[in-house]
């Protein structure tokens, strides 16, 4: 049987190997995606997602979403990671679908109202959505099948600041007001996202093996991995957003611990993601009342590998 999935994405070349993969995996019905400030504008994620759709020949849902953080200043977007189009300056011909009216706050609330206990929510960027959308109807806690966040570190390092990773930082009042929800949520820090690198070989098997899909990753990718050199100093690149959905469908590449999570919304340690192991720290009053999530935190990285490229030649095959 397949997860229906609403996707919360800003594309993104990260974001892009997972829409492909969500395309892909006979187990995901990908309804639609909902478009988030972060890598790019909340309305370049919207135009990058239908592009991508185009690109593939697949219909989906688009709706636009929020364009900056609930109460923290906004950051820049990340055009020297993602390149100016998002996609690493491919020069993708730009898609005319027209976009849902309702914005993405909007469409989680009434999506799942339509559809109560069958809706996976993945978010890949900032949580700004997730958070409106629990503003608007409180009640979507009890009516989404599962929450699947791509964000945050626990035992790893950032990469926005020395303790925050990136989709976190970028509204981290959102976060801890997601993380203090409770709705079945599942976080997939960067400790089981960075173990996880492309490599240029990789993508020249992908794109050899999987023209479509894999041929375009191949081309963003170039610029995805510059900054990689630069910035991390080696050779390849990590595909983040696609833990989130491979939790879904191969959840035994994962090693998981369930929990408390908050996030440090002020200070020197902003956007920091606290995660308390259920019975941990029960004396605290802080964490007595606190829903428990669970919390990937080993992946088996060779299974993960081999599973992406099945799953891309799979569907071009
Ligand atoms: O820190 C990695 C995350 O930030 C990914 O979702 C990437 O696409 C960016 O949004
Ligand atoms: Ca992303």
């Amino acid at each position: 049987m397949s997860t229906k999935i609403i996707l919360d994405t800003d594309p993104g070349i990260d974001d892009t190997m997972a829409i492909f993969y969500a395309i892909a995996h006979p187990e995901i019905e990908l309804i639609a995606m909902t478009s988030i400030f972060g890598n790019v504008s909340a309305k370049e994620a919207a135009h990058n997602a239908c592009t991508l759709l185009d690109y593939v020949g697949v219909d989906a849902d688009v709706a636009k979403g929020a364009g900056k953080p609930l109460v923290a200043e906004p950051r820049p977007h990340s055009y020297h990671v993602h390149g100016e189009d998002g996609f690493g300056n491919v020069n993708l011909s730009l898609s005319e679908k027209p976009l849902h009216e309702l914005s993405s706050a909007e469409y989680l609330v009434e999506k799942t109202k339509a559809h109560p206990g069958e809706i996976t929510i993945v978010a890949v960027g900032p949580l700004t959505n997730l958070a409106l959308a629990l503003d608007m109807d409180p009640q979507i806690v009890n009516r989404v099948k599962e929450v699947v966040v791509m964000g945050g570190v626990v035992y790893h390092s950032g990469n926005a600041s020395p303790v925050a990773e990136a989709n976190i930082l970028n509204d981290p009042h959102a976060a801890e007001k997601v993380f203090a929800a409770s709705w079945p949520l599942v976080l997939a820090p960067m400790d089981v996202t960075m173990p996880v690198v492309f490599t240029p070989n990789y993508f020249a098997d992908l794109a050899d093996a999987a023209p479509k899909m894999g041929g375009l990753m191949k081309q963003m990718a170039k610029f995805y991995i510059r900054f990689y050199k630069r910035y991390h100093g080696f050779d390849g690149c990590v595909p983040h957003d696609v833990m989130a959905l491979t939790y879904l469908t191969a959840p035994g590449m994962f090693l998981r611990k369930r929990g408390s999570l908050s996030v440090v919304t002020e200070g020197i340690a902003v956007g920091q993601t606290v995660f308390v192991p259920s019975g941990k720290f029960k004396h605290v009053a802080f964490w007595q009342n606190r829903p428990q999530h669970d919390v990937l935190l080993e992946i088996d990285a060779n299974m993960f590998l081999s599973h992406y490229f099945q799953t891309i030649e799979n569907w071009e095959a």
